[in-house]
């Protein structure tokens, strides 16, 4: 069974989510050649229980909301999550009002979650939050988040917001980038909002690195593999995993995740062992 995580409102969500960069074409760029597989990788993900599924209208150029939305088609709309997201690039009033009209048309539903992709200095947050908060008013999504927001900018959010809340932060977060744990996690619990991690595998780097191999031998104390206990080490800080994939070899792995629970010893040695410096950081 997936463990769920709940939300600000009470609403409870499945707390591993998939992720649909790369699916249907990359930065503002559509590729339609696999579309069938990757419409099938994402009702896959949902039948094993993965029922939150995030995109952004930067993905594809919209093209990943589209097979979001085909995927979709079979499942009771209650029985999934939809969350996508507004590029920095949009985030006047009026440009976010009209990013999440062609979200929804390309999705061909409401959304949950509309995220801010990233923060975007040079237009002010107050007409942007603004703007979120008619999102949910029109019908457009259920709830407003941020994505990409550091705890200064996380706060003048949440101080802007008149009738809604802030209900996530999305952001990078694995055994190999562990910058959030300065500060950003233990404000993001205090304050009830919910982390969605992305890049936990830190987009397959993790599976390659030299240390791998002692994920794999804690793994083997859980009948888990390496995949798993990195999903779990993520989980069990308290952030939402999101993971990519369209291998459905993969998926089964990766919907398997979160079905034991990591020792705290074992967290340590993770801990310890990973300092989670990095030096590379792609907004995607
Ligand atoms: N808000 C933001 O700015 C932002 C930034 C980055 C990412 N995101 C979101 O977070 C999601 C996840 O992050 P990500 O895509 O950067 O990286 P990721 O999930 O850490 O890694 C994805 C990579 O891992 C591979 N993989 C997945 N499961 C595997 C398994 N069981 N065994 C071996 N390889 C496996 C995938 O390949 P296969 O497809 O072949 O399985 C893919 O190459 C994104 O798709 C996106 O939705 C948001």
């Amino acid at each position: 069974m997936m463990p769920r995580m709940t939300l600000k409102s009470g609403e409870k969500i499945s707390a591993l989510a998939l992720g649909t960069w790369g699916m249907g074409g990359g930065y503002f760029s559509p590729d339609y050649s696999k579309d069938a597989k990757w419409i099938e990788a994402i009702k896959y993900a949902i039948s094993k229980g993965i029922s939150t599924i995030d995109t952004a209208e930067m993905y594809g150029g919209g093209h990943a909301e589209e097979l979001v939305g085909k995927a979709i088609e079979d499942f009771s709309r209650d029985d999934v999550f939809i969350v996508s997201k507004v590029w920095p690039t949009n985030l006047k009033y009026e440009d976010v009002l009209k990013s999440a009209k062609q979200s929804i048309k390309r999705l061909d539903t409401y959304m949950d979650l509309y995220l801010i992709h990233a923060p975007n200095h040079n237009i002010p947050l107050e007409e942007t939050i603004e703007a979120m908060e008619k999102c949910i008013e029109l019908g457009y999504t259920r709830y407003i988040g941020v994505s990409n927001f550091n705890v200064k900018e996380l706060e003048q959010a949440m101080s802007l917001t008149k009738k809604e809340e802030i209900v996530a932060n999305q952001v990078e977060y694995s055994l190999l980038n562990r910058a959030i744990e300065n500060e950003l996690l233990d404000f993001c619990k205090k304050n009830k909002i919910l982390v969605m991690a992305y890049s936990p595998l830190a987009q397959g780097k993790l599976i390659r690195h030299r240390k791998f191999g002692l994920l794999e031998e804690i793994g083997k104390k859980y009948g888990a593999t390496g995949v798993q206990v990195a999903l779990n080490w993520v989980y069990s800080k308290g952030a939402q995993p999101i993971v990519k994939s369209e291998n459905k070899k993969h998926i089964d792995e990766i919907s398997q995740a979160l079905n034991f629970k990591l020792k705290k010893e074992d967290i340590e040695t993770l801990d310890r062992n990973f300092t989670g410096k990095r030096f590379l950081f792609f907004l995607i």
